[in-house]
């Protein structure tokens, strides 16, 4: 990071990246957890699906992912014909950590009655392995068309896996993988919050643990909460997920007010997704400028990935990029 600084002395970062934006006929994608400036100049802002649907229908010859590796490697997946950089290649996920294909694997072939529907935050080696991808925002819709007497393995997110099973009253055999920014919230400071701003409601993201979920009154993806905020009545609202997000939420609605929801100390930045803040603009001037680091996925195993992500897409086509899965 250093060297990058000194080499970037006198480089106007944002005016570069808009000349090679045009130059190279790229488009810049941005999840909600990325920092400000970051979402700022995207092309296109949004949830897992929506940034999944983007790269499978862009024109560009350039896809800029600005966000994790399972989500550079889902757009390779899906738009091969393109060249997916991603700002910094260390941008991983807890959720990917935790479900190492070989385990996996050896998980599937020990319940062979089983179908894997598993959460795109997973490795392309784990898609391959799977049998329909879902994200937070397609995962009910998806679920619904599962025939109930179909036995289903849900991975790696213990706890979207646990929503879904709770609230679909269906038994699935769950990986025991965690985030570990949405297992950061406090019980304890969220129920001292709640009490100083009563009547506020809450909105959570799946990938929270059970005693935060049970507080919420919306559950649903990033673009779910967004859409959630435009709609409520009132116009405060405790928000439980990654506190980027609510650098959108106060664009698009000035006149709210968003609360992120505390961690352990009441004050700890622990929710902040250590893996999305690897991703600066500096970085992003640098992998336009020499288009690496890029994503290379090996053509057999694509293809293979390819096949539970286009599930995902055919079942999920009723869900309009709304990101929900509606109030509990
Ligand atoms: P969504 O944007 O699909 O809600 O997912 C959040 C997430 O896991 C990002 O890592
Ligand atoms: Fe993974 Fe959680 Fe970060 Fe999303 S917020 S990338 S699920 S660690």
């Amino acid at each position: 990071m250093t060297v990058m600084t000194a080499n970037l002395a006198g480089v106007d970062v944002r005016a570069e990246i808009e000349r090679l934006r045009k130059e190279r006929n790229a488009v810049i994608l941005a999840h909600y957890y990325q920092k400000p400036e970051i979402q700022d100049l995207a092309d296109y802002i949004g949830d897992s699906l929506e940034l999944s649907r983007r790269a499978a229908e862009s024109k560009a010859d350039v896809i800029a992912f600005c966000g994790v590796k399972f989500m550079a490697e889902t757009a390779k997946i899906l738009a091969p014909e393109k060249t997916v950089i991603l700002p910094d290649l260390d941008a991983g996920c807890s959720l990917e950590d935790s479900c190492p294909p070989e385990k996996f694997k050896a998980f599937r072939a020990a319940h062979p009655d089983h179908i894997a529907l598993t959460y795109i935050n997973c490795s392309t080696e784990v898609k391959a392995l799977s049998d329909i991808i879902v994200t937070s925002s397609s995962a009910e819709t998806i679920l619904s068309q599962i025939p109930r007497d179909q036995k289903i393995i849900f991975g790696p997110d213990r706890h979207l896996g646990g929503y879904l099973s709770r609230k679909f009253d269906r038994e699935m055999l769950l990986w025991p993988g965690v985030c570990i920014v949405h297992e950061a919230f406090s019980e304890t400071e969220l129920i001292k919050l709640k009490a100083q701003h009563p009547g506020v409601p809450v909105a959570a993201h799946p990938e929270c643990p059970p005693h935060i979920v049970d507080h919420a009154d919306y559950v649903g993806s990033t673009s779910g909460i967004l859409n959630y905020a435009k709609a409520m009545p009132g116009d405060t609202l405790i928000v439980a997920t990654e506190p980027h997000i609510m650098h959108q939420m106060q664009l698009a609605m000035p006149a709210k007010t968003f609360i992120g929801a505390p961690g352990a100390d009441g004050q700890c930045s622990c929710n902040i997704c250590p893996y999305m803040a690897l991703n600066t603009l500096e970085k992003l001037y640098l992998a336009l400028r020499d288009l690496t680091p890029q994503v290379h996925i090996e053509e057999g195993l694509r293809l293979q990935a390819k096949k539970s992500l286009d599930r995902m897409l055919e079942m999920a086509s009723g869900t309009v990029g709304k990101g929900d899965l509606g109030a509990r």
